[in-house]
């Protein structure tokens, strides 16, 4: 299908600039060269670890991407607190997370938010990574496809086309994540399906076969195996089980 494989991992408020530049050496040590052309990798430590993990990648020609966990979506000003997308691009950031489900859930993310993160990253020159996923509660209300569908909309409704095809979405149903309890392989290729059919809904269809889908939500080295044998999904978002390298480099070479 053209679309190149991504594994990420998040490493959300874990691991401080020291631990996070031992695991980095580990994990690629770990790794051969065919698991770096089966997929691109990309660790998302906090930002205080940014500049560390950049100066190893380069220096130690290490191929995995750097990526961040979040963004604010001004590019400078009075916003204590805030990390700019330039600021990122900078540090040679590559990918951003937007609207990881923690953030919309504890730091009270709007779709509107989500939408204004999603310009300001490809607008720096970088790629976003969107999460989208629904709650256990509308599962079981059967609202998965209407979630989705405004969620994706949200960020697709404000992107041109150009934009839009660069796009990852990460598929992570709520219940899913930090559970134990991962999604069926065929509720993941639902929720790409959604997501795909959304974007064709505004960009057509062309652009829609470009975006890439990941899964996330207790994805481990047992389960990823069968997500990424899945045509419609292109990559993982992991969360727990990137936080060794052990585990990280099990899950990609699975
Ligand atoms: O961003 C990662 C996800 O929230 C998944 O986390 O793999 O620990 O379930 P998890």
């Amino acid at each position: 299908n053209g679309r190149c494989r991504l594994i990420s991992g998040n490493w959300k408020m874990n691991l401080n600039h020291l631990e996070a530049i031992a695991l980095v050496q580990k994990l690629h040590y770990s790794l051969r060269e065919s698991d770096y052309r089966y997929a691109e990798i990309s660790v998302h430590p906090p930002f205080t670890a940014l500049r560390s993990i950049q100066l190893l990648l380069e220096t130690d020609r290490v191929p995995i991407s750097l990526g961040a966990q979040n963004t604010y979506f001004e590019t400078s000003g009075p916003f204590t607190g805030e990390v700019s997308p330039s600021m990122l691009n900078k540090l040679g950031v590559k990918y951003v997370i937007v609207g990881h489900s923690e953030r919309r859930d504890i730091f009270g993310e709007t779709d509107e938010v989500v939408s204004k993160k999603t310009k300001a990253v490809l607008d720096a020159q970088m790629i976003p990574i969107v999460c989208v996923g629904e709650s256990l509660k509308e599962k079981q209300e059967e609202m998965t496809e209407a979630v989705l569908t405004h969620q994706v909309e949200a960020v697709v409704s404000g992107v041109n086309s150009e934009g839009c095809e660069s796009l990852v979405f990460a598929y992570e149903p709520k219940w899913a994540i930090g559970s134990g309890m991962p999604a069926g392989a065929s509720d993941a290729v639902r929720g790409a399906e959604v997501i795909r059919a959304t974007v064709s809904k505004f960009h057509g269809e062309e652009v829609a076969s470009k975006v890439r889908v990941q899964y996330g939500g207790s994805v481990n080295s047992a389960n990823a195996k069968e997500f990424m044998e899945q045509k419609e999904i292109d990559g993982l978002l992991v969360g727990g089980a990137s936080l060794s390298s052990e585990a990280f480099a099990a899950v990609i070479q699975a």
